[in-house]
């Protein structure tokens, strides 16, 4: 016969566990974090960094992005006759990476402004093979669509980024911000920059050291910087995202 005691306590227990279902259930639905992306500028420049003057409003800043990227000729000649070369280059400062042990086949990776995709393509030729670009312009399936400043991607979706377009940022803190946002703790960014020469005339920003960088990268580590020959840019820095 049952007592009172195992009466009362049977719905009790029934009511607990089905609600501890629907939590789990609810939990697995939340979507992926999505931090807000870094907005505040700092209160000041550092020294060895200038913003460009002359881009009345974040649209000029883009207009002016696209008029170069979206030129029908230029983008034949960067599909075709410029396409094995480019990826020839590329292949081989990635595979210099995997051998320095910053890069592996398994590491889920982002190239950052990589217009028509030749760095992807080399990543995947050297066997990165999880590797997507954004770019203002998609050049699917190779790059999608995303603005650097607000990369369309969850906090701490890739084990590496590369990117040697931080002269196009008009907001370079933005850059970095989230660069740190999406790379996973432990991640490796690789900028290629071009430091004391003036830029191209699509650049939004002149860096005169690599101090700025360092400051700015605030959640991550300098852990190597060596002078390269890469289209125009001289100088490769590379940052590991702290652990914790
Ligand atoms: C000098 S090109 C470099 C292209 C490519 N990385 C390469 O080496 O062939 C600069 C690229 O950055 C892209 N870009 C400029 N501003 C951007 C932004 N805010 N977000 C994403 N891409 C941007 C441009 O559209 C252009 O394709």
């Amino acid at each position: 016969m049952k007592t009172d005691l195992q009466l009362i306590l049977k719905p009790f227990i029934l009511f607990i566990f089905l609600s501890s279902l629907s939590f789990i259930a609810f939990l697995s639905l939340q979507p992926p974090h999505q931090s807000p992306p870094t907005t505040a500028a700092p209160d000041r420049l550092p020294s060895d960094l200038r913003i460009r003057p002359g881009y009345s409003s974040y649209d000029a800043y883009l207009q002016r992005q696209l008029n170069k990227t979206l030129d029908p000729k230029l983008r034949q000649i960067w599909t075709t006759r410029d396409w094995d070369r480019k990826v020839t280059v590329f292949s081989a400062f990635f595979d210099n990476l995997k051998t320095r042990g910053l890069l592996s086949n398994g590491s889920r990776s982002l190239c950052i402004g990589a217009r028509v995709g030749q760095e992807v393509a080399a990543l995947k030729r050297v066997g990165v093979s999880d590797s997507v670009g954004i770019d203002l312009v998609p050049y699917p399936p190779l790059v999608i669509k995303g603005d650097f400043h607000h990369q369309p991607f969850d906090d701490r979706s890739f084990d590496f980024e590369f990117s040697n377009v931080f002269d196009h940022a008009l907001y370079p803190w933005k850059f970095v911000g989230e660069i740190e946002r999406t790379l996973r703790p432990g991640g490796i960014c690789v900028l290629h920059v071009l430091v004391s020469k003036r830029a191209d005339k699509y650049s939004a920003n002149d860096l005169y050291s690599v101090k700025p960088l360092e400051e700015m990268f605030k959640k991550s580590e300098l852990v190597e910087l060596r002078g390269i020959d890469g289209f125009g840019l001289d100088t490769e820095v590379v940052f590991r995202k702290n652990k914790t």
